[in-house]
């Protein structure tokens, strides 16, 4: 961290307090409250952490005012549509774009880890065939360091290497097996003769009863929506995944923690809730009513796929997946999907509506990423699963970056206590 003389001071009850100022490569300089309960004997206060960093970091890095992100310092749209995601993942590992024969190894590594322990395939059974995925690959991944015991020592750096390419290999072969289970087809092995994204589609559709070729169209879609989902700073579930870490959790949990937190709807869970939302208005001329609801204050209901903590303008990743969403359905014939249409006729009335306006509310990478995956023959229920899978290699780099501060601590935040103040027990006859 770069050294700085500013500082900020604070007066409380006449003192006055110096706090150190930290001013980043880029966004907003902090303000060091390290010291400040020893000085002052006070916290500060942030539900929700709306401004409050976590952590240093080098990843990534968004400007929600202008609607930029940067990954490793190259924008989200120039690596979506010059890179792919095994490349963008691993220059979200090691900082840098990898050379042809780094990024080969890479590739060759992660592709001849791809298959789980065979053993694990009876997790899966011990769940329902209705258990939602997210469920399943909870379960599964928390379970991996039951087997992986030789990468579990977050101490180890080889391990936690292993660790970090077990995960990014095996998560779309347990995410694709807890989508064939759901539907009570066999699971499909991985193939080291396909490319990380269309040996998903191939776990996730193919069929022992006849040959599967995977569509290079729908592969280039799916590979670009993993390079959309990679990371995304300190997100609710990257931060779950660094806390869970910060007390010495295995990778495994950790992961695990992260894809519980992303399962929320207003997580990584808005990607199913806004189709439902899409397909429950239905039609063009239902949009009104729902407007209408999400400014009601009264009303639980938000637009899905719409608002983020951060951006305060378009979401860069919205932008680049509303051009993905034309392409893939027009290539796929279905350029008149109803739902495409409401979701654009919705996006645009919203984004003339001074409600929306005023809050600076737009679509977020959920908003079109559903109508895609469910043009490629996703049900609703995967759309969480594959953004978890992205969203490894985001968690591990993170997970990776914190292990390796040498400042790290165990993440123990405080409160504002308003119950009740010291009282004696009251024995129940007493009562
Ligand atoms: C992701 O953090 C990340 O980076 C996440 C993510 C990633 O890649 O990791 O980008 C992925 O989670 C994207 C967000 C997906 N979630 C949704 O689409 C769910 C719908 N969106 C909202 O629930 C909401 O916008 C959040 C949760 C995304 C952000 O909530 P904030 O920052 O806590 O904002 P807020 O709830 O305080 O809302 C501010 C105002 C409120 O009105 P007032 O109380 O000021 O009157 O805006 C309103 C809200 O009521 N508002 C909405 C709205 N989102 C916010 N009103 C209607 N519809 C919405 N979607």
């Amino acid at each position: 961290m770069a050294e700085n003389t500013k500082t900020a001071k604070l007066t409380i009850d006449g003192k006055e307090y110096e706090l150190p100022i930290h001013s980043p490569s880029a966004g907003p300089d902090v303000i060091d409250i390290r010291k400040l309960y020893a000085q002052a004997g006070v916290f500060t206060y942030d539900p929700g952490f709306t401004s409050t960093a976590s952590c240093d970091s080098t990843i990534t890095f968004i400007d929600g005012d202008k609607g930029e992100l940067l990954h490793r310092g190259y924008p989200i749209d120039q690596l979506a549509s010059k890179s792919h995601f095994l490349e963008v993942a691993f220059t979200l590992l090691y900082g840098y774009l990898p050379s042809a024969d780094e990024l080969e190894k890479f590739e060759s590594l992660v592709t001849n880890h791809t298959m789980i322990h065979e053993q694990m395939h009876y997790f899966f059974r011990g769940f329902r065939r209705d258990a939602h995925p997210m469920a399943t690959m909870v379960g599964v991944v928390g379970a991996m360091s039951a087997f992986y015991h030789d990468s579990t020592d977050i101490n180890d750096q080889h391990q936690r290497e292993v660790a970090s390419i077990r995960l990014i290999a095996k998560m779309p072969t347990i995410a694709a097996m807890a989508y064939k289970y759901s539907i009570g087809q066999p699971f499909v092995y991985p193939r080291n003769d396909l490319d990380y994204a269309s040996n998903f589609l191939h776990m996730c559709f193919a069929v022992p009863a006849e040959e599967y070729q995977v569509n290079p169209i729908l592969a280039r879609a799916m590979d670009r929506i993993f390079t959309l989902h990679a990371d995304h700073e300190q997100n609710a579930s990257t931060s779950t995944v660094r806390l869970a870490s910060s007390s010495g959790a295995n990778p495994f949990a950790c992961i695990a923690a992260g894809i519980a937190c992303l399962w929320g709807p207003a997580h990584g869970g808005a990607n199913q809730a806004c189709l439902e939302m899409l397909r429950e208005i239905g039609t063009v001329d239902r949009i009104p009513e729902y407007i209408a609801r999400a400014k009601d204050k009264s009303d639980p209901f938000r637009l899905m796929g719409f608002g983020h903590r951060v951006y305060k303008n378009f979401d860069p990743r919205a932008k680049v997946m509303k051009e993905s969403a034309d392409e893939v359905l027009a290539l796929l014939g279905i350029e008149n999907n109803p739902t495409l249409q409401v979701a654009k006729e919705l996006e645009r009335i919203a984004l003339e509506d001074p409600y929306f306006a005023e809050k600076k509310l737009y679509p977020n990478v959920d908003f079109y990423s559903g109508i895609i995956l469910d043009a490629m023959g996703f049900p609703t229920s995967m759309f969480t699963p594959i953004f978890a899978l992205a969203r490894t290699v985001g968690w591990i780099s993170q997970w990776k970056e914190q292990l390796a501060d040498p400042q790290l601590k165990i993440g123990r935040p405080r409160q504002l206590y308003l119950g009740d103040t010291a009282r004696d027990y009251v024995n129940i006859e007493d009562r």
